[in-house]
Formats: C-alpha cells, sequence, structure tokens
C-alpha cells in the first residue's frame, strides 16, 4: 500500500476491500485506490486474485500498490469453470476473514464477478466501478457482456462512466438513487501516468529502438486477446496485419498477450516479418508512449478503445460489437469485425486517404475529465454512512 501520511481513525474508518485479478482492473482501479489510502474515512484492503501474474504485477509495481491477499490464481490453460469456481471460494474465504463494510470492483472479468457473487452470499454491499456496459450480445464479448449484467444485479452502487451507461441501467430498472454517473477511470489513469512520464522520460524509453529501426514509416499499433476471437478470429486478425505489413510505408507494433492462445497464432504469422515488431506486453508508461507514437490503432481490447480516441489516434475496432458506442459515434472508432477483407480494406483507405484519416484523429474524450476516482470515493463516503445509519 501507499505509505499513509497520517493516521486512520480506525473507530469510524470504514473498510473497503477491492477485489480485482487482472491488467485493466489495475490499471482502471489504481487511481481509486490511491485516493482510498490516503482518505481517513476508509480502511482500504486490496485482494487479487491473480487471475493474471506478470501483466498485473507490472501495474502493481508501476502506481506503488501491495494487495493485502493474493490468491495467485492464474494456471496456463484452466477453464473457465476452474477459474470461477476457485476465485469465488478464495474470495469467499477472505471475505470471512476481512469482513469488509463495501466491497468494490471494476468492469466485467470473471475475478469481479465471482468476487461480486461472494460478497452477495455475505450480504455485502457491492460498488461496481465502469458500470452499465452492455453490447447487446451475450457471446460478444464473451464472457463478460454477462459478467457486466450479473454484476449490474448484485451491485449496490453502480459507478457508471458516462450517460449513456447510466440510462441503460435506469432503462433496465436499477433505481435512481443507486446509479451515478461518475467518468470513466481509465482517464484518471491515462493522466496520472502522463504525468509521471513528464516527470520521469525514463519509464516510457522503451519504444526508442522501434522509433530507430521503423523511421519514416507511419506506426500502426495493435492488441488482441479476446476470448470470442481465439481460433478463426485470432487467424483472421493475424492475417489481416500480414497482407497490411507488405505495405512498406508502414510498421507495426504488436505487444502480444501472455495468453498462448493468442500469442502461438501471432507468432505463427508474424513472427520474422520485417517491419513487424512482435514485443511483450509493454508496462503502462511505455504502451501509452506507443499509443502516442502510432498513426493508427487496431485493436479488440476495451480499454484501448478508450484511450485511442482521448489521444486523438483512430481506432479500428476487431468485434463483431461493442459495448462503448461513444468512440463510434464520435467519429475515433470504427467497429471492423475480425474478418481479413474489412480490416484490411479500413486500414488501407485510412493510410491513403488523408481526409477520412483527418476526420477520425480528432482528439475526443466521451469517456470522463480525469476526476471519476474522486467522485467514486465521495460516493462510497455518502453510501456507507447511509448504511451505518439504516
Ligand atoms: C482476461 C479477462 C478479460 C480481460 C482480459 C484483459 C475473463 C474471462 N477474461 O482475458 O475480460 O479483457 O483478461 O487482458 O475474465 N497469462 C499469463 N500472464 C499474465 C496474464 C495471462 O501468462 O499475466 C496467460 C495464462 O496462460 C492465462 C492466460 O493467459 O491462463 C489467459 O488469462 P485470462 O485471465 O484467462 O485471460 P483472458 O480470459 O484472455
Ligand atoms: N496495456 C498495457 N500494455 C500493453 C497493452 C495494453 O499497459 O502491452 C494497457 C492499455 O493501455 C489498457 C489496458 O492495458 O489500459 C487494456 O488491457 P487489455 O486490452 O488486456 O484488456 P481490456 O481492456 O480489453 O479488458
Amino acid at each position: 500500500m501507499l505509505a499513509l501520511d497520517y493516521a486512520h481513525d480506525m473507530e469510524r474508518a470504514r473498510k473497503i476491500l477491492t477485489v480485482f485479478g487482472t491488467r485493466p482492473e489495475a490499471i482502471k482501479l489504481f487511481p481509486l485506490l490511491h485516493r482510498l489510502a490516503h482518505d481517513a474515512r476508509f480502511d482500504s484492503r486490496i485482494l487479487v486474485t491473480g487471475q493474471h501474474r506478470g501483466m498485473l504485477d507490472q501495474v502493481l509495481q508501476l502506481a506503488d500498490i501491495v494487495p493485502d491477499h493474493d490468491l495467485a490464481l492464474m494456471q496456463t490453460g484452466q477453464t473457465l469453470d476452474q477459474l470461477t469456481a476457485r476465485a469465488l471460494t478464495g474470495i469467499g474465504e477472505i471475505l470471512d476473514r476481512e469482513r469488509p463494510d463495501w466491497m468494490v470492483v471494476q468492469g466485467d472479468t470473471t475475478s469481479a464477478f465471482a468476487a461480486a457473487l461472494a460478497a452477495y452470499y455475505r450480504q455485502i454491499p457491492v460498488c461496481h466501478v465502469e458500470a452499465g456496459l452492455r453490447s447487446g450480445d451475450i457471446y460478444h464479448p464473451w464472457p463478460e457482456e454477462v459478467n457486466r449484467r450479473a454484476l449490474g444485479a448484485l451491485a449496490s452502487l453502480h459507478c457508471a462512466p458516462t450517460q449513456a451507461a447510466a440510462t441503460g441501467l435506469l432503462q433496465g430498472g436499477t433505481s435512481a438513487h443507486r446509479v451515478h454517473v461518475t467518468g470513466n477511470t481509465v482517464i484518471d489513469a491515462l493522466h496520472w501516468v502522463t504525468r509521471r512520464i513528464w516527470g520521469e522520460p525514463a519509464l516510457a524509453t522503451m519504444m526508442r529502438p522501434l522509433e530507430r529501426r521503423f523511421a519514416g514509416k507511419r506506426i500502426i499499433a495493435v492488441t488482441c486477446h479476446r476470448r470470442e476471437n481465439w481460433g478463426a478470429g485470432a487467424e483472421e486478425i493475424a492475417k489481416s496485419v500480414k497482407n497490411i505489413a507488405k505495405r512498406n510505408d508502414i510498421s507495426v507494433i504488436f505487444p502480444l498477450h501472455l495468453n498462448p492462445q493468442v500469442r502461438n497464432v501471432m507468432m505463427a504469422q508474424l513472427d520474422g516479418l520485417d517491419n513487424v515488431a512482435l514485443i511483450e506486453p509493454l508496462d503502462y508508461p511505455n504502451f501509452a508512449r506507443l499509443l502516442n507514437i502510432s498513426h493508427l490503432v487496431l485493436t479488440d481490447s476495451g480499454g484501448v478503445q478508450e484511450e485511442a480516441p482521448a489521444l486523438g489516434k483512430p481506432v479500428l475496432v476487431m468485434r463483431e460489437t461493442t459495448e462503448r458506442p461513444e468512440g463510434v459515434k464520435a467519429g475515433t472508432a470504427v467497429l471492423v469485425g475480425a474478418r481479413q477483407q474489412r480490416i484490411v480494406a479500413e486500414c488501407n483507405r485510412l493510410l491513403d486517404d488523408d481526409l477520412a484519416y483527418r476526420r477520425m484523429a480528432r482528439a475526443h474524450n466521451p469517456y470522463g475529465d480525469g476526476q471519476a476516482a474522486g467522485r467514486i470515493v465521495e460516493l462510497l463516503a455518502q453510501s456507507a454512512e447511509a448504511r451505518m445509519t439504516a
């Protein structure tokens, strides 16, 4: 934990247990964890499931977060049933020991879903950060769409990142007093990391050798990991990148997710190509730098869909649907699915049509003002108070 610079009033402090397990959750929760750690109204505890390991630890280290509990659940090749079952029982045991006043979870992963379920079984109220996102299709993204819907049913406090997400929750019957538009904490995280890089440029120098190697070429950043894209979808994405990489005016930088299901397909198709750099997952400052130097972004990620528009980078979303329509509506994101023909055609269009490119490359940030974490802390304070006096 961050060092506390004053003594907590443990008599009055409400115990908040924040539970997460993957890289994107850690990125989107560290701004909130920083605030909770410095707020005497709270006794903040952290449980990581360890659904991810290296990719999670990169963020914990950067943000100076030391978990109180770590279930170390990651196992290569485990099924969703195994992960869910192990997370549920592991989190339940910690809840019985910690007995928090509130649980905080973020997003739509199996860690978040299992944590909220374990809390519900103990009638511990749950605050859901990034609430209300819906694609409308239970298999895209899979299993996240159902995780989110379940989290919507299990949570008592819904922190919606945008008005559209809040409206969706209200239309689905969630009580208005439980739904609040806070902005997305990903923008808080992006501001934080940008400030860190300004103060300490050495944090984000990993791209330099590639910038030299690809000098004079436009850089395309690529990320891919979605389960619904495993198999045929990942093959199509790999072939698309191979096809685009035939151009001599671009280069591709592709930090590979550590999931072997994705990694092996990409390595088989793309390893050794002259203008494709397949690299290890970047830590957050270096990934932010990669986005900044990129001309265009190809991704099936959720978080990258939010960050690219904030940085004015056109993003081609390699999915059939998105629960983040704001970027598409704003004109900085286009849904291209996971099929080679469409991905390559859209990519070439943006590379060859300067006007089309410039229309998309306007910095637009529909996801918040970088103050989301502060709003969530105040909501937690009010909700904890209300519960104490109920
Ligand atoms: C998970 C989340 C997804 C989220 C994504 C972010 C679920 C069901 N899926 O994806 O919502 O968008 O994380 O990246 O919750 N691995 C490592 N080291 C790591 C991380 C992963 O080696 O640090 C490998 C392991 O073999 C692991 C595998 O990748 O078993 C898959 O990890 P998993 O958490 O299941 O990832 P996804 O389901 O792909
Ligand atoms: N990211 C990172 N290093 C990388 C790739 C991504 O730090 O090599 C960050 C990215 O900035 C975003 C988050 O990881 O904040 C997205 O994670 P991911 O795509 O794994 O998950 P999703 O957002 O799809 O749930």
